[in-house]
């Protein structure tokens, strides 16, 4: 009898961990080997592309790296960004934070009809730009990182989503900054860590004319080597562009950081994150340690890649990144 009993503990024990595991398995999760039977070609094919797109125009790798953080704050990573405005919605493209200045969407409709070429119907678009963001940090001489899927694609878009501030505008305090990280889980260092992604791309006039002509925390030769290119009068010159780290825009390494220090941070929205507050101390430590920096980096980009993801049944897998199905 005290056998039959232990046995039929056993059982129960080995039947709930089956469960555990089975379930373990089914939920929501991203994962890093998403695709590695349904579409294993995916990885190469995305990176390939990735790979003549910068090589064509370095800052195409800063670009796509924007892409994926402006589409996976508003409304989680899902796509969403890609769409084009329809009868029934207006999407984000036209919004502020976008307009005019969010770019590579040409690169991630090339990606995804070769993507789709391999296997058809599989890999979603929200993927397609986050593997694209990972692989242009590392293209441009970043860390490297395993980076997690199974993301599916939003079947819409919403322009007040996009306008409402869950992007941070330039003229950020820090404590703007450190409550729109924290509303989507990430933390003041995560918010630093990210930051650093300025180390590459340029900037329009328009988003840094006020700290060069009015703001006191500038180097004054930086402040003048500025102004050369941007004019004071608001709508003259607007678009005309600055590279976010001074030294090297085309390379992900820490000068962004070194750049605060010396008081050189390009956009209001930089500078704040060395200016004698909290996060002076985050700052100070990835200027003088660059591994310190990528590790941090690539902890945040994967928390942020899993913001909100749409995964099960939710959402679809778009045939073409602009439409839905
Ligand atoms: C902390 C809050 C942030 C603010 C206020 C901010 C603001 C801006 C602004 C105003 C620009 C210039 C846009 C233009 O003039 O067209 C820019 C460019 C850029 N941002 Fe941010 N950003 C933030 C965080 C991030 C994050 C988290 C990432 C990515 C992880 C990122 C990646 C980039 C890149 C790579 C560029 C250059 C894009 C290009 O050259 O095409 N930014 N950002
Ligand atoms: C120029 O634009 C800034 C930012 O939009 C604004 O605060 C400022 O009042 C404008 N200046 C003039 C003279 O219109």
């Amino acid at each position: 009898m005290k056998q039959i009993m232990a046995s039929s503990s056993i059982f129960v024990v080995t039947l709930l961990a089956i469960l555990v595991i089975f379930t373990g398995s089914c939920s929501a999760q991203l994962s890093k080997d998403y695709y590695s039977k349904s579409c294993p070609k995916v990885l190469s094919t995305v990176k390939s592309v990735v790979q003549s797109a910068v090589s064509k125009e370095r800052r195409m790798g800063a670009s796509l790296l924007r892409l994926h953080f402006h589409d996976c704050f508003v409304n989680g990573c899902d796509g969403s960004i890609l769409l084009d405005d329809t009868s029934s919605f207006t999407g984000e493209k036209t919004a502020g934070p976008n307009a005019g200045s969010v770019r590579g969407y040409n690169v991630i409709d090339d990606i995804k009809s070769k993507v789709e070429q391999v296997c058809p119907g599989v890999v979603s678009c929200a993927d397609i730009v986050a593997i694209a963001a990972r692989d242009s940090v590392a293209i441009l001489g970043g860390p490297q990182w395993d980076v997690k899927l199974g993301r599916r694609d939003s079947k819409t878009a919403s322009l007040s989503a996009a306008n409402n501030g869950q992007i941070p505008p330039p003229t950020s305090t820090l404590s703007n900054l450190i409550n729109r990280f924290k509303a989507k889980g990430l933390t003041e260092k995560d918010m630093v860590a990210l930051s650093g992604a300025h180390t590459i791309g340029q900037a329009r006039c328009t988003t840094f004319r006020g700290r060069i002509y009015n703001e006191n925390n500038i180097g004054s030769s930086f402040a003048e080597t500025r102004q050369g290119n941007c004019p004071k009068t608001n709508g003259t010159g607007d678009n005309n562009l600055a590279p976010l780290d001074l030294q090297t825009p085309t390379s992900f390494d820490n000068y962004y950081f070194k750049n605060l220090v010396n008081k050189k941070g390009l956009l209001h929205s930089d500078q704040v994150l060395f200016n004698g507050g909290s996060s002076d101390s985050f700052v100070q430590k990835y200027s003088q340690d660059k591994d310190s920096f990528d590790s941090d980096f690539v902890d945040a980009m994967i928390k942020m890649g899993d913001i909100k993801p749409l995964t099960g049944s939710k959402g679809e897998i778009r045939k073409n990144c602009a439409r839905v199905n």
